[in-house]
C-alpha cells in the first residue's frame, strides 16, 4: 500500500487535497465564521487579535503580511494599531474574504486592507517585501508546516517578526478535562447546529489535539531559520502567542 503524503485531518493522502478540502470546508462556513469565532470564544478572541497584533511591529509605513486571514479581523485590527501601515490579507478561501470584505472593509479601510486569494505555500509576494507577517488560527491548517516557514522567512525583511496565534492543549491539569470536553463535545455539537456543516468543528477539535505544544511550535521556528523565538501563554495555554524573528544580516 502506498503511504500517504500527508497526516490530514480531513482524510486528505496529499498535501494539495488537504489543501483543497480546507479551502472548501472554510468557503462553507464562512457565512457563519464571525458570529462563532465570537459566540464560541466568549468574546475572548478580540483581546487574542490585540496581543497578536500589538506583537508585530511593523515599521512606519510597511507592508504586513496577514496570512490565512479569513474575514480580515486581524488584517483590520493591525490597521487600527498602525494606521500608517498597508495590510496584505492573504488565503485561499475566497468565501472568507469577500464575507470580510463586504463587512468589513469600509470607512477607507479598502485603501489599505488588499485580499488576495493565495496558498500560503506559495506566497506571491516579493522576497524581503513584508515588515511584519502574522498568521491567527491558520497555521495549524497547512500542511506541511514547514513549507509556510520558509515562505514567510522569504518575504519578510531582515529584522521584521512573525507572530503567530494558535491554539495550545491547555496546560493546566484543572483544565485539561474542561478543555478536552469542550473540544470532544460542545465544539462540534454547537458547530453542526448553527453552521451547518457537520464535521468542520469537529476538524477544528481534532486539529487543535493533534497539534505540536509550544516548545516544539517553538524547535520548528528554530529549525526554519527564525531566531529570538519566544511564546506567551493565554488563558492558561489554551491560546498562545508565538513570535520569531528574521536575522538581521551580517554587516560584513
Ligand atoms: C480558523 S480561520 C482563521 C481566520 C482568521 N485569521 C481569524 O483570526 O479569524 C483559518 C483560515 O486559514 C485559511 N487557510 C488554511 N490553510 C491555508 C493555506 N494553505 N493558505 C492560505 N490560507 C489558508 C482558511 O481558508 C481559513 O480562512
Amino acid at each position: 500500500m502506498v503511504k500517504p503524503e500527508c497526516d490530514s485531518h480531513t482524510g486528505a493522502d496529499t498535501h494539495d487535497e488537504h489543501g483543497k478540502r480546507v479551502a472548501d470546508m472554510f468557503g462553507r462556513i464562512a457565512g457563519w465564521y464571525d458570529f462563532l469565532n465570537h459566540a464560541l470564544s466568549g468574546g475572548l478572541d478580540i483581546y487574542w487579535r490585540y496581543r497578536l497584533a500589538k506583537a508585530a511591529r511593523p515599521e512606519s509605513g510597511g507592508m504586513v503580511l496577514d496570512l490565512a486571514a479569513g474575514t480580515m479581523d486581524v488584517s483590520v485590527e493591525l490597521l487600527r494599531q498602525y494606521p500608517e501601515c498597508r495590510v496584505a490579507a492573504l488565503d485561499f478561501a475566497l468565501p472568507m474574504l469577500e464575507n470580510g470584505k463586504a463587512k468589513k472593509l469600509r470607512k477607507g479601510r479598502e485603501d489599505s486592507i488588499f485580499p488576495v486569494q493565495a496558498d500560503g505555500r506559495a506566497l506571491p509576494l516579493p522576497d524581503e517585501s513584508m515588515s511584519a507577517a502574522t498568521i491567527a488560527f491558520g497555521i495549524r491548517n497547512i500542511l506541511p508546516r514547514q513549507d509556510a516557514y520558509a515562505e514567510f522567512f522569504r518575504v519578510l525583511k531582515p529584522g521584521a517578526r512573525l507572530c503567530i496565534l494558535e491554539f495550545g492543549s491547555g496546560s493546566k491539569r484543572v483544565w485539561k478535562g474542561l478543555y478536552n470536553f469542550y473540544l470532544d463535545k460542545m465544539l462540534p455539537f454547537i458547530g453542526d447546529r448553527i453552521s451547518g456543516d457537520p464535521g468542520a468543528y469537529r476538524y477544528l477539535a481534532e486539529t487543535i489535539k493533534s497539534f505540536p505544544n509550544e516548545r516544539a511550535l517553538g524547535s520548528e521556528l528554530l529549525d526554519a531559520g527564525f531566531e529570538r523565538v519566544y511564546n506567551v501563554p493565554m488563558m492558561s495555554g489554551i491560546v498562545y502567542l508565538h513570535v520569531a524573528q528574521k536575522p538581521l544580516k551580517d554587516a560584513g
